[in-house]
């Protein structure tokens, strides 16, 4: 019988995803049980061990498992998901949506691309204020290639040990090489702040040091995506290593409505007359204007109307409005 340090080591490796330390304790209780004479039960762990260590050598594609769940120091840099959405399910303006159909349709033919000499666009900022889309957009071109979204997690990387954070950095861009999925640094202004900027502290500008020499040499097939609401205080260095920079903005009022009566599509309304609709909806961005309709719907089943009418969506849009913070308070945020 294995001791209870063996099992202990053995969970503890498998939750670190360290799988040679796991298969090294798994052969010592193999050797274990052989030598209390349990031969048969040796055999059978050798085997088991024999057959794991088969499953996971092969190639990474065939590894849906090892792919969704980053293991290790990984698991605390990236979350992975498999998004489900597609481009149909966002409202965006044509330029935005041009452009990210072109990088789905560059993607899509990677191989061909590359057999050029051609790389594929693949390094995106994506600029604007919140409730714009740029979460959203990152899942959808998950999606539409039906890749993992490695969201990389801000407060698992940064670090205030000096060197930590460009050693994690690292470990990403390796993982980016080894899996290929759609890296989505949110939030990047955090690393990307202007280096010599009045807060600036060394740790941070090191790290954007290491960022543009890694986004640089990054020769990956993943997607690396960085989104910021303020794009002011992002280094113009930074501009420059993407291949294309998507600017993100609040939706015009033909977009707006757009945007309602997509939401509203599944859901009986009463008349509702648009040009009244669309004099509320300045200011408001896509994700207030979401949220108001979902409000809508929800206000009509709890209270079994099993309609919305104008006059409640308007005024589910208005309460947005008021709880608006201060208009363009995302863009005089100071740095960190
Ligand atoms: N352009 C859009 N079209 C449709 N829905 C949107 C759009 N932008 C935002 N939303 C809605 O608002 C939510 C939050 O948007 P998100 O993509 O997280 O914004 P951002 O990342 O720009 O702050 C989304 O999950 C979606 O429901
Ligand atoms: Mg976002």
């Amino acid at each position: 019988m294995a001791s209870a340090e063996q099992i202990k080591a053995l969970l503890k490796s498998h939750l670190d995803g360290d799988d040679s330390h796991f298969y090294a304790v798994a052969m010592q209780v193999a050797a274990h049980e052989a030598k209390l004479g349990h031969g048969k039960l040796a055999r059978e762990l050798r085997t088991l061990i024999d057959e794991a260590k088969k499953k996971k050598s092969l190639p990474n594609l065939l590894r849906p498992v090892a792919i969704s769940q980053p293991k290790g120091e990984l698991s605390t840099l990236l979350t992975a998901s498999f998004p489900k959405l597609r481009l149909s399910d966002i409202v965006l303006d044509r330029d935005i949506h041009d452009r990210l159909s072109r990088i789905i349709r560059e993607q899509r033919q990677i191989a061909k691309l590359r057999s050029h000499g051609l790389v594929p666009r693949k390094k995106l900022l994506f600029v604007g204020p919140p409730g714009t889309g740029k979460t959203m957009s990152a899942s959808i071109l998950a999606g539409e290639l039906g890749i993992p979204l490695f969201v990389v997690r801000l407060e698992g990387l940064i670090t205030k040990f000096m060197g930590e954070t460009a050693a994690k950095l690292r470990l990403i861009f390796d993982a980016l090489v080894q899996t290929r999925g759609v890296y989505f640094f949110d939030e990047f202004d955090s690393i990307g702040s202007q280096r010599g900027h009045a807060n600036d502290v060394g740790e941070i500008r090191r790290v954007l040091n290491s960022f543009l020499q890694m986004i640089e040499q990054d020769d990956s097939d993943s997607l690396i995506l960085a989104a910021t609401n303020h794009p002011d205080i992002l280094d113009y260095a930074l501009f420059r290593r993407f291949d294309d920079v998507i600017r993100f903005k609040l939706p015009d009022k033909a977009l707006a409505i757009e945007l309602i009566k997509n939401k509203m599509a599944g859901f009986p309304t009463s008349r509702i007359i648009w040009k009244n609709i669309a004099a509320r909806v300045d200011d408001l961005s896509f994700a207030d204007i979401s949220m108001a309709c979902e409000d809508a719907i929800k206000d009509a089943i709890i209270s079994d109307r099993g309609k919305v009418s104008q006059k409640d969506l308007a005024k589910l849009l208005l309460d947005r409005k008021a709880s608006l913070p201060l208009k363009s308070s995302y863009d005089v945020r100071p740095s960190v």
